[in-house]
């Protein structure tokens, strides 16, 4: 990235994460971290309707956004940060109005840089923010509701796409075959603790697009799969979390053959496991033994950073600023935005 801006490596960089259902607001300073920071989830006012209801997100991000911004700015005593970096895709387009005008207006207000983040490049920076950070290159897993993608990163903002689900994406089949199970949205982590009494010898599932090369996914015939298992035992008692100890394995299994390969297709010996799903403690295990048989480090983020959150759009923003990324006055928001496209 050329025209770097050396003034810029003592910013405070306020984070505005407003792409879904969760208010996400940090200030990070490079010299100390995360100076404060707060989350609203919106998991309540959507879990009765079984998923995100778009206009529903976007009124809420209204209400929270400026009241945890003024938190956020009087818990870390910082008046006027040096720059605002707000999620500007993809994601509902709604909701990344809300985070994009009010970060562009504060920005404006304050007479600061503002700063367009890619939500996807928040989540590959977020295990940065731990003491013992990856350095460039390495392998990128992001598993999250909406993506899931294999990248390999040679350096900052330089992504190339290894692999991507052709369906859908890790934490959309968790979601979707939790709801199947009768667990409330967005179901996850519901389905991951339900499976722990699961036993993994009473059904297998196929591990999807593994008997052939390649570093693509394919996820939705997991759900299918757990219709069927389902249907097939015709309401037999405790068979909940023996479909969801089975799917759980299936998908962690799937991500683990993907990973080893994808290291080493690249030759790399580092793995950054981010995004939603990387909060799985089974994922975590998994993937820390495989990465120690093939001498590789795998990172990810503080579990309450693998899931959406106002701390890594700060950092990621602040990564860009420092790259020369501040912008013009033009309000952003693109609900879809290819990763690739990013360099
Ligand atoms: O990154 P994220 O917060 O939002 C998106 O950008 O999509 O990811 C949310 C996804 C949801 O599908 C949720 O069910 C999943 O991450 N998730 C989990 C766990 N915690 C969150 N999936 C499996 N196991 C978990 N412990
Ligand atoms: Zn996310």
């Amino acid at each position: 990235m050329s025209n770097a801006r050396s003034d810029s490596l003592n910013y405070r960089v306020l984070g505005i994460e407003t792409s879904c259902d969760e208010t996400g607001v940090a200030l990070y300073a490079p010299s100390s971290g995360i100076l404060a920071e707060r989350l609203y989830s919106q998991t309540k006012l959507h879990a009765r309707y079984g998923g995100v209801v778009p206009e529903l997100a976007s009124r809420d991000h209204i209400r929270h956004l400026i009241p945890l911004v003024r938190e956020v700015l009087q818990e870390s005593g910082v008046a006027r940060p040096e720059a605002v970096a707000y999620t500007a895709g993809p994601g509902l387009i709604g909701a990344l109005h809300v985070g994009s005008s009010v970060g562009r207006s504060l920005a404006f207000g304050w007479n600061v840089p503002s700063i367009a983040v890619h939500h996807l490049e928040g989540h590959l920076l977020a295990p940065m923010l731990e003491s013992e950070a990856p350095k460039f290159p390495f392998v990128a897993l992001l598993v999250s509701g909406g993506h899931t993608l294999l990248m390999d990163v040679s350096d900052f903002g330089r992504y190339t796409q290894l692999g991507e689900s052709l369906d859908d994406a890790a934490g959309e089949a968790f979601d979707k075959t939790a709801k199947l199970l009768g667990l409330p949205y967005p179901g996850g982590a519901e389905l991951s603790a339900l499976a722990r009494h699961g036993d993994p010898e009473r059904f297998h599932f196929p591990r999807p697009m593994t008997d052939r090369p390649g570093l693509d996914f394919s996820f939705s015939g997991l759900k299918t799969y757990a219709i069927n298992t389902l249907r097939s035992l015709d309401g037999q008692s405790m068979a909940a979390e023996d479909v969801a100890r089975a799917f759980e394995d299936a998908v962690i299994d799937t991500l683990v053959i993907k990973c080893r390969r994808a290291l080493a297709q690249t030759g790399r010996h580092r793995l950054v496991v981010s995004g939603g799903v990387s909060a799985n403690t089974q994922l975590r295990q998994r993937l820390s033994k495989m990465g120690a048989g093939m001498s590789a480090q795998v990172y990810f983020p503080r579990p309450e950073y693998s899931t959406d959150n106002g701390a890594m759009i700060a950092y990621a923003g602040y990564r860009r600023l420092v790259a020369g990324a501040a912008e013009g006055l033009e309000i952003q928001a693109r609900p879809r935005w290819p990763f690739a496209t990013l360099v």
